[in-house]
């Protein structure tokens, strides 16, 4: 095909979507670990590179289909890598649904009732955080809501810095925040993209279960002080990266409050404890933070990306996030137009999947969805804790359970597993040891898919040369 013209049947192409994805489902069922490819050969094989002379809707699709095939898929029974995994249909569904309508979040006259569901879920959601009537944004993942988190706190506590720039602190050096060393990365990531500074951040030493220990802080505080330094703020984990840690965050909490810091918690992993009458007493203390992570892409269930940043005041969001702009926001009051709080200006409705799953679970499904995330953690964890052939490094809090193979590199065992095809699992650091770390953020795997991978890891652990097990014996870091 050459040059460019009108489409005679749009429609028709777009359906061929429906055909797609039955593929790509069976192909998921039928070989849930893809092979990796050497990177050269997929490029040629697949044919990445970028045509002069365009293939015409057919082969474009084609070429579509060749690398959606080829795409691991992060849903199907081996699938243990990272915090989210699994797929919840209803949510798949609005996912697909929101590219076809494909609004831009910024105005009521933009993207129509989409403004009022995101809405109406930030209100429920800020319900559960115990902050009813307080402020909230959508934001394009945890690491997202974190600098928003962040970004609030630093023009709170450093009153005139959103205009003025970080001038009116007296010199940037100065500034210190506090996160514990289990912490994810993206806090010191942020601290570096917002003008504090990585090198102001210091990691709190945490206790043998991952948690913050909040004497540490205090003493971490009161040196800075000493030294002339500004604490500005601290950010607690709800659910850590790798053990799944709870920090304590009332105790956090008095001390944010004596020192006048600000206090973000990032509950990414763990907000979702919220959901859960049995598990939400993880998060006691969360109504007296500041500002609060909580992703829906990890623990409930919808597709990348969909993340809210709430903040227990009203208004902040506004406050600290508006611009004018005539070309845009040209009509209806500013609470119906989001673009006026949001980071971005162009931006999709990742609310949607949200709020249809939670229109399909209500609370109480959304309750026991969170249950059996973790019910299948203890059962994983006291399947390993009843074997001598493993080692389990801590207690699970949460949704992920970190063990080892007595005498066999974590690593190579995730490596082998992979390329066996046998399953997609990652390795985390605890207490200095390369541990395995499975998660279980998928409640529709079976006690029977974590039995096949537990023989999986022995098999292959078994099967590892002496020089990976020498590996294993020297195994820190
Ligand atoms: C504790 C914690 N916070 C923040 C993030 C970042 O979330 P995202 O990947 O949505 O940016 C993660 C990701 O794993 C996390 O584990």
């Amino acid at each position: 095909m050459s040059g460019f013209e009108p489409h005679p049947d749009p429609d028709a192409v777009i359906r061929q979507a429906a055909g797609l994805v039955d593929e790509i489902l069976a192909a998921e069922r039928a070989e849930p670990v893809k092979l990796t490819p050497e990177p050269e050969d997929a490029i040629r094989d697949l044919r990445l590179a970028i045509p002069e002379l365009g293939l015409g809707d057919a082969g474009a699709i084609e070429a579509l289909r060749r690398v959606m095939l080829a795409t691991p898929t992060s849903a199907g029974p081996a699938f243990f890598n990272q915090l989210f995994g699994g797929r919840e249909p209803v949510a798949t569904v609005a996912e697909i649904a929101k590219a076809v309508v494909n609004s831009s979040m910024y105005t009521y006259k933009a993207a129509g009732v989409q403004v009022l569901l995101e809405q109406k879920l930030i209100d429920h959601m800020l319900g559960f955080a115990g902050w009813q009537g307080g402020d909230g944004l959508f934001t394009p993942g945890g690491s997202m809501s974190n600098m928003a988190g962040m970004i609030i706190g630093r023009n709170e506590v450093l009153e005139g810095s959103r205009e003025a720039g970080l001038s009116v602190a007296g010199g940037g050096d100065r500034l210190a925040l506090y996160v514990s060393e289990e912490s994810h990365y993206s806090v010191r990531k942020s601290a570096g993209m917002i003008g504090l500074g990585r090198d102001s951040v210091r990691f709190i030493e945490a206790d043998e279960r991952g948690r913050m220990i909040p004497a540490r802080l205090d003493d971490a505080i009161e040196r800075d002080l000493a030294r002339g330094m500004r604490p500005l703020m601290v950010v607690a984990t709800s659910g850590t990266t790798v053990m799944g840690a709870f920090d304590p965050i009332d105790a956090i909490a008095d001390i944010a409050h004596e020192h006048g810091l600000w206090f973000h918690v990032d509950g990414a992993f763990g907000g979702t404890a919220l959901l859960s009458p049995d598990h939400r007493h993880l998060m006691t203390g969360l109504d007296r933070a500041d500002s609060f992570t909580w992703d829906a892409h990890k623990m409930m269930g919808v597709p990348l990306v969909s993340s809210v940043c709430l903040t227990r005041e009203p208004g902040l969001t506004t406050k600290h996030f508006d611009e004018s702009a005539s070309y845009l926001f040209q009509q209806d009051s500013d609470d119906l137009n989001p673009g006026t709080r949001s980071i971005q200006c162009g931006r999709p409705n990742e609310a949607i999947k949200l709020w249809s799953l939670w229109q399909a679970l209500g609370d109480e499904g959304y309750a026991a969805r969170t249950n059996r995330q973790i019910d299948l953690a203890r059962y994983v964890a006291d399947r390993v804790r009843a074997d001598d052939d493993f080692v389990l490094s801590c207690e699970p809090e949460w949704a992920t359970v970190c063990f080892e193979l007595k005498g066999k590199p974590s690593d190579a065992i995730c490596e082998a597993l992979d390329d066996r095809q046998l399953a997609k699992l990652g390795f985390g650091i605890v207490k200095g040891r390369r541990v395995i770390r499975l998660v279980t953020v998928n409640p529709h795997l079976t006690e029977a898919d974590f039995d096949r991978l537990l023989d999986q890891i022995k098999r292959v652990g078994a099967g590892l040369s002496e020089a990976d097990n020498a590996v294993a014996a020297a195994a820190a870091r």
